[in-house]
């Protein structure tokens, strides 16, 4: 939520500012802002919605210097307005600040700020810390910040300018994402890695507490007492390339067909069909370890949440370990029972969700073994995750996740076999075959993805239609649930995913003509099971899209259309049946003239609670 940009150096910081607001405009798109420092004065533009209006706004009235910090927002305190539109100065216009995250002291802090006879012009919480800051500053902007942060209780990442000190951009961490990039003659300060990869791949993650002052050429990092701390600089192997459309309308469209490789590279050098094996670095378990887990719990929050309910098939089947799903808000407020014979396993693409880190450290807390699976290095989740397993899926720009969340699946099951064959839950020809499926999935999802505009012609049948059903059984009862909220997310159109088995505890009421279903009918044991299910929609007039397997000549008779997926074990299944949602659910999107990557009213990293 909210991005944050810095730059000082030789460019123009208004351009780099604002292309890197550009990549960061998935984390919150309501209104946008950037500040420089000209002369010995303070220069801001701001403006309400897209960056494109922002763009406007510098093109009327350009500004040029070689320093600068930027925002993009997604509101919590104050609605998106000019005025709640960061960054934000003080009364005198000599200290500017762009904040991401929640200031929860705030209202206590405005009151006795007010009383000082400072005047605010925003509803804003973060407008009290620039007037904090200038209260404690005496010509050193970093010890006025030292002074404030103090003073705060909640959560932050800050870039801070004062036009008496136009040499140096101050900057602080708290519980929200902050990284300075190191370039040559010119540093960088940002909320994520992809606004900065077209200028450095070197970047320091700051950890929660460090403050840092950045001039052109020297990066100081310190704690909140000033005592120096030392922070590795990192080189990321993401290139700028990663995080640009490549000729696609979308980013969700090119994330969708992205996705044979980034299945592929999450598999490589971890799974190995001909021996039966799979080996993940990064998880250090001993198989001690692994023989004490009694039980393990999945938590996360959206997509995330639902490959979780997918994992739960695999460890209890593959790995009999009794597991639960939980969503993180829920986990962390209903006692769950935990203890050291408890695997907590966290699922975040970005590594950033509130929720979802507060879940961890609530399993932490009461001495969980403790697990991630993330997309983003170096994310506050990876970093405080006894281990993390990384997706190798390249920054995902969409705000609907879709490469992250067939990457989650693949890497639940490397990890489901890697246990099941260190509990020897599995023989050695079942994993074998498992292992072999898996490695066989990226061709399966490209041959799919080749006839994808059969997915757009179905989909232009149903683009005016208000409401749908999504319905799916065993492991691809979680499928139907994301088919649903991949729906909705985009296209603002209200689905419902349900297990097929209870269609008759409810939903069933509402089938008609005018509520499509999609129904989930790819061959496994309870195959039969389904089409009883199709045959009930059928028998009240409603209208059915089947998703079946290459081949499947009797779903066809039963349904209104079909969508013909390669065929692979029903356990495997769900990495592939994802990809006709996704698409199903872009190409309504499009027809609708939604924005695709950027729906309303959300953002793709939700750091506050
Ligand atoms: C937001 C995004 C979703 C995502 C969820 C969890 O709601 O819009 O696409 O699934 O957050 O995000 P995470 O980064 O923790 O996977």
């Amino acid at each position: 939520m909210c991005g944050i940009i810095g730059y000082i150096g030789c460019q123009n910081a208004a351009d780099v500012v604002f292309k890197g607001l550009k990549r960061l405009e998935y984390r919150g798109y309501d209104s946008a802002g950037i500040a420089v420092i000209v002369g010995n004065k303070l220069q801001i533009r701001r403006s309400v919605g897209k960056l494109c209006n922002l763009e406007k706004e510098l093109k009327r009235d350009p500004i040029n210097s070689n320093i600068g910090i930027g925002h993009t927002r997604w509101a919590t305190h104050g609605k998106p307005s000019e005025e709640n539109a960061h960054p934000h100065t003080d009364s005198t216009n000599s200290i500017v600040i762009v904040h991401n995250g929640i200031i929860e002291n705030y209202a206590e802090l405005k009151l006795k700020l007010q009383k000082e006879v400072r005047k605010f012009s925003s509803e804003t919480d973060t407008e009290s810390i620039v007037h904090l800051i200038k209260k404690h500053y005496d010509k050193d902007l970093f010890k006025a910040v030292l002074k404030t942060l103090k003073e705060l209780k909640g959560s932050y990442a800050l870039g801070v300018i004062c036009k008496d000190e136009p040499n140096k951009i101050v900057c602080a961490r708290q519980d929200a994402p902050l990284i300075i990039g190191i370039g040559k003659g010119e540093n960088f300060i940002a909320s994520d890695v992809s606004a900065l990869l077209p200028y450095t791949r070197n970047m320091i993650f700051l950890e929660n507490g460090d403050v840092a002052e950045i001039t052109e050429d020297k990066v100081v990092v310190k704690n909140i007492e000033n005592s120096i701390q030392s922070r590795e600089i990192k080189n990321i192997k993401w290139n700028a390339m990663q995080s640009e459309k490549n000729g696609y309308k979308h980013f969700m469209l090119k994330e969708i067909f992205e996705q044979p490789r980034t299945i592929e590279d999450t598999f490589r050098d971890r799974i190995y069909p001909d021996d039966g094996k799979v080996c993940i670095e990064e998880v250090k378990f001993k198989e001690e370890d692994i023989i004490k887990i009694s039980s393990i719990y999945v938590v996360g929050c959206g997509t995330a949440y639902h490959a979780g309910l997918v994992s739960k098939f695999l460890f209890e089947n593959f790995a009999k370990i009794p597991t639960e799903v939980d969503v993180a808000s829920e986990f962390k407020y209903r006692n769950p029972i935990l203890n050291n014979k408890v695997l907590v396993i966290v699922v975040s693409q970005s590594g950033e969700t509130a929720d979802t880190l507060a879940a961890l450290r609530l399993a932490k807390k009461n001495g969980c073994q403790t697990l991630a699976v993330c997309n983003i290095v170096g994310s506050s989740i990876s970093r405080e995750a006894t281990y993390t397993i990384y997706t190798h899926c390249g920054p995902e720009i969409g705000v609907a996740s879709t490469k992250a969340f067939t990457g989650q699946l693949a890497v639940f099951y490397m990890l489901a076999l890697d246990l099941a064959s260190k509990k020897r839950t599995l023989t050695n020809k079942e994993l074998k075959r498992y292992l072999k499926e898996l490695w066989e999935v990226p061709l399966k999802v490209n041959k799919f993805l080749s006839i994808a505009e059969t997915v757009n012609d179905i989909a232009k049948f149903f683009e005016h239609k208000k409401n749908f059903l999504y319905l799916g059984r065993h492991v691809n009862y979680p499928l139907a649930l994301e088919g649903a909220l991949k729906l909705k997310e985009i296209s603002y159109i209200h689905a419902e995913g349900y297990a097929a088995g209870e269609m008759k505890h409810g939903p069933i009421a509402l089938i008609d003509e005018f509520m499509p279903v999609v129904a989930i009918a790819i061959k496994s044991k309870i195959y039969e099971k389904i089409i009883s299910n199709i045959e009930e929609v059928k028998a009240r007039g409603g209208v059915v899209i089947a998703i079946a397997h290459d081949g499947d000549k009797k779903i066809a008779s039963k349904s209104d259309h079909v969508i013909y997926v390669p065929s692979t074990d029903e356990f495997i299944s769900p990495i592939i049946t994802a990809i006709p949602l996704q698409l199903f659910a872009y190409y309504i999107s499009v027809s609708l003239g939604c924005d695709v990557d950027q729906p309303r009213n959300l953002a793709k990293s939700v750091t506050v609670e």
